[in-house]
């Protein structure tokens, strides 16, 4: 049963009942109209009031049946409205806590509205890439006005009931019932009020009229422009409310119904439906049951106050998490608060965070030298030193304080935790949580599951994930984890590049045209080219016959360690992040270029992208046959909150799943035929290859 129906007297009511939020799947819709039906038949019944159980009145399409047959079946959403809209007997939605999309659109559809205060009034179809497609661009505009209309329509950001209903000649809710708690009974008293109301009002009845419409939607177009580059949907949000404002309803509709379809078939929508999936779909963990019993967090430690330990630990004060702070020296203690008071002292500055929040969070913060003080934390993070001798000494120590079932958690970005884990007489309670900088930013955690990690370990972490408002995606034990092992081999590649002929500025432009934040080589000089050449020196030992560009050492050697310094593949200029192109750096390639007796050629911004991109995928698909990672929307998800890959893109996998599998492997065989390139590495990973023979994608 997703809809009930009862009768109270005189009034029917149709409950929508479809957890967790009255998702309007077929069985919903049949369930409403059937209601319908049955009201109108029995002549006892004088109104009809339309309303949602739980959490929701509605918060629209039922994400189970996106992208499958059942979401177009009769009855569709617009034929459930051209009901609620015949109805000879007059509908009241009762609308409560969530209205979203197609539920808001469904109200639309009743003859009255009543809201409870507090409830969450959206159309959000535009954060995935679409427009409404159940009349909300026509509706919306009848019963708030142009402006106001077109705001929610194009920001898709949820406004609450009673600030709609404070709007000057809104006719959008009816009524206003004084709380959520008396909605039904305020509800029912109105209906009767309206039982022998005639005509039924309706809303496409209504004008939408804008005073200036040509100066406002010129405006609003050009708006949107600027915030929606690379996303067509905003912009036709703003030609489908301007088709309210000039056309018949009927010709409106149509024009919306056209417009939301060609949008679904944009790889944009693709992308940001896929994404909207994946990220949902990022915290289930296979053989990790939903309903797996959670340890308690109620106090967290983070050993070391450097980069990473003071990020990590504001995300948990900023979720009102109390935490100790242990490192080896007072200096290195007041360094580190230091510097976490200046990150929230900026926030303050900028008026992001009010100065008593400021208070509250350092409030919960304290520091100690000790592990004894330790004793309490239901979660410890370590972040100290990337050494496995001195992960050894920490992990020994909490495992000789710690209290029992606490979570021991490491940081590290590219040890072995199961080496870690190891040291500790409790092997089951470590796991890794890799955070990426700056802590306190970037939504990005990659949750490392040792061997022995326990799957309440797992699950527990992930849930403290959702907490401090990270995206977590679950890593298996490797060199690099998900995230970094990729871009090990899109680093190799760059070095390439340069090699035949390309500088670091054409490189890093061409993959920023693509829609990356930014390029390799800028990006190095972020994170700083030191830490990829110690990973580089230990790779000429592990794996001597792997092939590497040495500009990159050669770099090093001149120390420009990038940003830190001021100088890396370009120059900065004191507190400034702008790259400036040096021509020193130029020369230093094109004399290793020549060394080498390579002559330089003419590479192409469609060829750098490629060999870039499709090293992340093969490697990618490597990662996945290894088990490494659970899915291919989990590696997507690591690449559009961890590296700053193009949203509209969906992710490298979902950009090539686009690309063609087969057109993706044919590139591969091209790269492996150039002499300079590392032919073994362009030899499609066996998952990618089986997946083109059989015709199927990654997502
Ligand atoms: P950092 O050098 O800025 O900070 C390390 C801190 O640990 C220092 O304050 C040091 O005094 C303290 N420390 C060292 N040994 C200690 C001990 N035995 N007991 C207590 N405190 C001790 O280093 P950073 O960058 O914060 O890195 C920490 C960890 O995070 C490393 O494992 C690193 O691989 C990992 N990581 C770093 C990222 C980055 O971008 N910097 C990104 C992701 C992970």
């Amino acid at each position: 049963m997703t809809a009930s129906y009862s009768v109270h007297g005189d009034v029917a009511v149709i409950t929508l009942d479809n957890p967790p939020v009255n998702g309007l799947g077929l069985a919903a819709r049949q369930g409403i109209v059937a209601g319908l039906e049955q009201a109108q038949a029995d002549a006892a019944v004088k109104a009809i009031v339309l309303t949602g159980a739980g959490k929701a009145f509605s918060g629209g399409a039922d994400i189970k049946e996106f992208g499958t047959p059942k979401a177009l079946q009769d009855p569709n959403l617009l034929s459930v409205i051209s009901a609620l809209e015949q109805s000879t007997k007059p509908v009241v939605a009762a609308v409560h806590s969530v209205a979203m999309g197609g539920g808001l659109e469904l109200s639309l559809g009743c003859h009255y509205r009543i809201a409870a205060p507090g409830a969450k009034i959206a159309l959000p179809e535009v954060k995935l890439g679409l427009i409404p497609g159940a009349g909300g661009t026509q509706r919306l505009p009848r019963v708030l006005g142009v402006e106001a209309a077109l705001n929610m329509i194009v920001s898709g950001e949820p406004v609450n009931s009673e600030m709609l209903a404070a709007l000057p000649g809104q006719k959008l809710f009816d009524r206003m019932a004084a709380s959520p708690a008396s909605l039904m009974d305020e509800a029912l008293a109105f209906a009767r009020s309206v039982a022998d109301a005639r005509p039924l009002p309706l809303v496409r009845d209504l004008p939408a009229r804008h005073p200036q419409g040509d100066a406002y939607f010129q405006f609003a177009r050009n708006m949107v422009k600027g915030m929606a580059k690379n996303f067509p949907a905003p912009a036709i949000c703003v030609d489908a409310v301007e088709a309210a404002t000039r056309k018949k309803f009927a010709d409106g509709m149509a024009y919306e119904r056209q417009h939301f379809i060609n949008l679904m078939w944009t790889s944009e929508s693709r992308a940001l439906r896929h994404l909207f999936t994946a990220e949902r779909a990022a915290s289930k963990i296979p053989d990790v049951p939903s309903d797996t019993p959670l340890r308690e967090i109620r106090k967290v430690a983070v050993i070391g106050a450097g980069t990473m330990g003071g990020g990590i630990a504001m995300n948990f004060l900023n979720a009102g998490i109390p935490v100790t702070m242990l490192e080896m020296k007072p200096e290195a203690l007041e360094r580190g608060v230091g510097v976490m008071r200046k990150n929230y002292e900026a926030q303050v500055a900028k008026k992001k965070l009010k100065a008593d929040k400021y208070e509250q969070r350092m409030a919960l913060l304290s520091t100690t030298l000790s592990y004894g003080d330790l004793k309490d934390a239901d979660l410890i993070i370590e972040a100290v030193f990337e050494e496995i001798g001195v992960k050894e000494a920490v992990f020994k120590q909490l495992d000789a304080v710690a209290k029992p079932g606490a979570i021991l958690a490491s940081n590290t970005s590219t040890l072995d935790v199961n080496k870690i884990a190891a040291f500790t007489g409790r092997p089951q309670d470590v796991v890794g949580m890799h955070f990426f900088s700056p802590a306190n930013v970037m939504k990005l955690l990659e949750v490392v599951r040792g061997e022995k990690t326990a799957k309440d370990v797992l699950a527990t972490v992930m849930a403290v994930a959702r907490k401090i408002r990270k995206t977590a995606v679950v890593a298996g034990v490797c060199d690099g984890f998900i995230g970094n092992r990729m871009i090990e081999q899109y680093g190799r590649q760059g070095g390439f590049l340069l090699d035949e002929g390309c500088t670091p500025q054409q490189v890093d432009k061409a993959v920023e045209k693509f829609g990356v934040a930014m390029g390799p080589f800028r990006m190095g000089d972020l994170a700083g080219n030191d830490i990829g050449w110690a990973i580089r020196k230990r790779r000429y030992v592990e794996k001597p016959g792997m092939k590497y560009s040495k500009t990159a050492d050669l770099l090093c050697e001149r120390g420009r360690f990038g940003q830190k310094v001021g100088k890396g593949w370009y120059d900065y200029l004191p507190g400034k992040r702008d790259a400036i192109p040096n021509a020193e750096v130029v020369a230093m390639i094109e004399e290793h270029r020549k060394a080498l007796g390579i002559a330089p050629r003419k590479i192409s911004d469609e060829e750098i992208v490629q060999r870039l991109v499709f090293s992340l995928v093969n490697e990618a698909a490597h990662i996945l046959e290894e088990g490494i990672a659970n899915k291919a929307s989990d590696i997507d998800v690591v690449y559009i909150f961890g590296y700053g890959f193009p949203v509209f893109r969906g992710g490298p996998l979902q950009y090539a799943d686009e690309f063609g599998l087969f057109n993706v492997v044919q590139a591969m065989q091209r790269f492996a035929r150039n002499p300079l390139d590392d032919a073994a590495f362009w030899q499609p990973a066996p998952l990618l290859a089986r997946l083109v023979a059989e015709g199927k994608t990654f997502n």
